[in-house]
Order: structure tokens, then C-alpha cells, then sequence
């Protein structure tokens, strides 16, 4: 096959992670015959420095013209105290989420095997846990209308969705439950929220569609408690852009390192493949960051092209890598720490 990949390598740790998962994928691409392009182009702070914009227009071309995009970090120090920035990194992420039309953003949560004992949670709570949040990404409180009144002193960002935003979410929802056990959880908090009430309706309405999945209905701040009692106890759960956000970075830290989970937005036309780790600006150059994300999230877009031998080739690496040790030092526990860099070669070289 003949892959075209916009490369976003970003802020922070990004461009070193990425570099890894260029790496392995074109070590899967060599061994299973695919010739992949890789088309470079500038976001977040590293954009605002270059261009004065976190999502450049030239950005969007090589976006849009791509069959997939490979995503880093974004996100830089000098902005996160200054609430007065004129533009920041964040903008970017959004406004090319909107621009892609990438509205349902897949964030697994899986254990590993080796690392049970590295999660913060007791073993016996984690032990199986394999569950999808699909997030939405493109609406709500992100996108609705904001701003101040008051000379400044009263804020307010309006939450919106529309029964289609929620339809083609769900829709995603029911998909993905049907090749999995069949289980949907709807993530609300249809106690308070109008726009909760109107996500659980349209959700309960399409249940009919679907009659082998078992949905059930679950407000947000219970389903915060239940993830780190009983995390195995949930597949997959569906859920607005805010509470998304929260519950997947609570979910990230179940497998024993936010380094390790990768994740999709996906789209209509093309479709976004990143690490949920960030851009972990304390590590950035220091060869200490777990390229180990990035390179389940190459695997992800392997799969999303129906190559799932490729997917699974480089699943595989990384669990070996995992078992004999060969891991960054968020993962090493006292053990020998490699680099980002030992890493990538290491997958590589057992691809
Ligand atoms: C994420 C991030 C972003 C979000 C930020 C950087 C805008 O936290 O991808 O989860 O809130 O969506
Ligand atoms: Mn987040």
C-alpha cells in the first residue's frame, strides 16, 4: 500500500517520539512491502514561533491532501501562566480538530501483563481492564460561544450539541460495542444538564438499532469513582468533549504510565493518530520520554487501514520490549532506564 502521512510532530517531547514512531513504521513498512511519505509540517508553539499560528493554512493542506496524520505534542511552559496570550498552542489543536472534522476521538485504556504492579491501582481492580472512551471532539463547552461580560468580571463558555453530533458519535458508540462484548456506557450527567438530557434521548433512542448491545446509563461523577474501583468492569463508554477529557486522562494512568496509551480522531475523511501523554515539557530533549504511545498510536492507524498484521507486528514489539525490560525511565523501577532514541531502535530492530 501507499501511504500518505502528515507528520505533526509539535511541542515538548513530541518531535523525539514521533522520530520513534517514523522509525518503526517504516521498519513495518520494509517487512510488509508499503512505501510510506512522510509529509513534515509546522503546529502548535513551534508554529507560533515559525509563522505567528498554531494550525498554519499549509498545515491544513498537508492535512487534508494526507490519508492519515501522525500527531505528537503540542503545548509549551511560556504559555500556560499567561492567561493573556493572544494566540496559543491549544488554538491549533482545536481549531485543526474542527477544520478535520475529526469528531470522535478513541482513547483505549489496556493493561499490560508486565506492568500490573507499576499502576497505582491494586492489581486485583485492574487486572483485564480493556476499555474504549469515545470522546467527543468537535463540540460542547469547547466550542461554544465564550467570552466575558461585566468590564471582565463575569465569564462563561455556553456547553451546545445538536442531536446530530450526539447521532453520529453514538453511532461510532454502538460500532466499535458490537466488535467488542456488546456493552455501551453513556457517560452524562442528565441530572443537571439540558444538553446531557438531550445526549441520554438520543442515545436511548437508538438503542433499537443495535438490540444485542446492553447500554447502560451512567452519570459522570459516578462513573469517575467506578473507573478506579472497578476499571475491568467497563468496554466501552461514549461521552460529551469535557467529561471526555477528564475521564481519559483518569483512565490513562490505570495501565501503570501515561506514556503507553495511544489514540485516534477520527473523521469523515482522514484521521488523526497521537499519543495522550502531551508534550511534557520538563523532558523535552533529554532522550527520557516513552516513545512507547506514539508507536501504539502508528499502530492504530496501521489497523485503521485495514492492516491489522501491522498493527499487531508492532503491538507485539512493544509488549516484548516491555518483558525484557527495554523501557524509559517512568517505566524502569530502579532498573536500567533506556533512551527514547534505544527504544525506537530497539522496536525497530524486532520488527
Ligand atoms: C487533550 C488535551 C487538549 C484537550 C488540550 C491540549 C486542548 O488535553 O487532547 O485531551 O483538552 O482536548
Ligand atoms: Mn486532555
Amino acid at each position: 500500500m501507499k501511504l500518505n502521512i502528515a507528520l505533526l510532530a509539535g511541542d515538548g517531547i513530541g518531535p523525539e517520539v514521533i522520530d520513534q514512531a517514523v522509525k518503526v513504521s517504516d521498519a513495518i513498512a520494509q517487512k510488509f512491502g508499503h512505501e510510506i511519505t512522510w509529509k513534515p509540517a509546522l503546529t502548535g508553539a513551534a508554529a507560533i514561533d515559525a509563522v505567528g499560528e498554531p494550525y498554519p493554512d499549509a498545515t491544513h493542506e498537508v492535512c487534508k491532501n494526507a490519508d492519515a496524520v501522525l500527531f505528537g505534542a503540542i503545548g509549551h511552559p511560556k504559555y500556560d501562566n499567561d492567561p493573556s496570550a493572544p494566540v496559543r498552542p491549544e488554538q491549533g489543536l482545536l481549531k485543526m480538530r474542527k477544520a478535520l472534522g475529526l469528531f470522535a476521538n478513541v482513547r483505549p485504556t489496556f493493561t499490560f501483563p508486565s506492568l500490573l504492579d507499576k499502576s497505582p491501582l491494586k492489581r486485583e481492580r485492574i487486572e483485564g481492564t480493556d476499555l474504549v472512551f469515545l470522546r467527543e471532539l468537535t463540540g460542547g463547552i469547547y466550542f461554544g460561544e465564550k467570552g466575558r461580560r461585566d468590564n471582565g468580571d463575569t465569564a462563561f463558555d455556553n456547553c451546545v450539541y445538536t442531536r446530530a453530533e450526539v447521532q453520529r458519535l453514538a453511532k461510532k458508540g454502538f460500532e466499535l460495542a458490537m466488535t467488542r462484548s456488546k456493552k455501551l456506557c453513556c457517560v452524562d450527567k442528565a441530572n443537571v444538564l439540558e444538553t446531557s438530557r438531550l445526549w441520554r434521548e438520543t442515545v436511548q433512542a437508538m438503542e433499537k438499532d443495535y438490540p444485542e448491545v446492553t447500554v447502560s446509563y451512567e452519570f459522570v461523577d459516578a462513573v469517575a469513582m467506578r473507573l478506579v474501583q472497578w476499571p475491568n468492569s467497563y468496554d466501552v463508554l461514549i461521552t460529551e468533549n469535557l467529561f471526555g477529557d477528564i475521564l481519559t486522562d483518569e483512565a490513562s494512568v490505570i495501565s501503570g504510565s501515561m506514556g503507553l496509551m495511544p489514540s485516534a480522531s477520527m473523521g469523515a475523511e482522514v484521521s488523526l493518530f497521537e499519543p495522550i501523554h502531551g508534550s511534557y515539557p520538563q523532558a523535552t530533549g533529554l532522550n527520557i520520554a516513552n516513545p512507547m504511545a506514539t508507536v501504539l498510536s502508528a499502530a492504530m492507524m496501521f489497523e485503521n487501514f485495514g492492516l491489522m498484521e501491522e498493527g499487531k507486528a508492532m503491538r507485539d514489539a512493544v509488549n516484548k520490549a516491555l518483558e525484557a525490560g527495554v523501557v524509559t525511565e517512568d517505566l524502569a523501577d530502579g532498573g536500567k532506564a533506556y533512551g527514547t532514541k534505544e527504544v525506537g531502535d530497539w522496536l525497530a530492530a524486532n520488527i
